[in-house]
């Protein structure tokens, strides 16, 4: 797809890591079509890992994910999916490739400084969660 939805997590944005990350992702070729810095309640961090119900770091990400202001955008390149989520590397930092966000800007697993959509459908569902249409840009240069 051509569209991603990320975060910068509550971690990196405590850490005033945001302008740093957003340089990466604009070099890499990225533009930002929709950005705001907001906060997810438990609720709604729940409701957003939703499909991660049940697995042992549930709680863990949920509470870490609504513990202070994100950073939350809908990114535009060709390819955009899967390109970012080589930009941002492996979901373990320790597994992470040189250069990649979360090798250079995260501390662990669960704080990995960003997320990445997986898939065209969870992208669309992740915008909506966070952005009216207002608030989108798409046809702009
Ligand atoms: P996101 O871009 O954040 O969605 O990461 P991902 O797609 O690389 O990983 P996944 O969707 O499988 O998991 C979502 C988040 O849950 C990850 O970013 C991690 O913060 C956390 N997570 C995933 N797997 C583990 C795990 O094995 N242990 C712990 N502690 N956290 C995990
Ligand atoms: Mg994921």
């Amino acid at each position: 797809g051509n569209r991603t939805f990320t975060m910068i997590k509550p971690g990196a944005v405590r850490k005033n890591y945001e302008g740093a990350i957003l340089k990466m992702i604009n070099d890499a070729g990225f533009k930002i079509r929709a950005m705001k810095l907001t906060r997810m309640s438990t609720t709604q961090a729940g409701a957003f890992y939703e499909v991660h119900k049940g697995k042992p770091f549930y709680d863990n990400l949920v509470k870490f994910m609504s513990s202070g202001p994100i950073v939350a955008a809908i990114l535009e390149k060709e390819n955009a999916i899967e390109d970012f989520r080589k930009l941002i590397g492996a979901t373990n930092p320790e597994n992470a490739a040189e250069g990649t966000v979360r090798k250079l800007f995260a501390c662990s697993v669960t704080e990995n400084a960003v997320h990445g959509a997986d898939s065209d459908e969870n992208a669309t569902r992740e915008a909506d969660f966070f952005f009216s249409t207002f608030e989108r840009f798409y046809d702009y240069e």
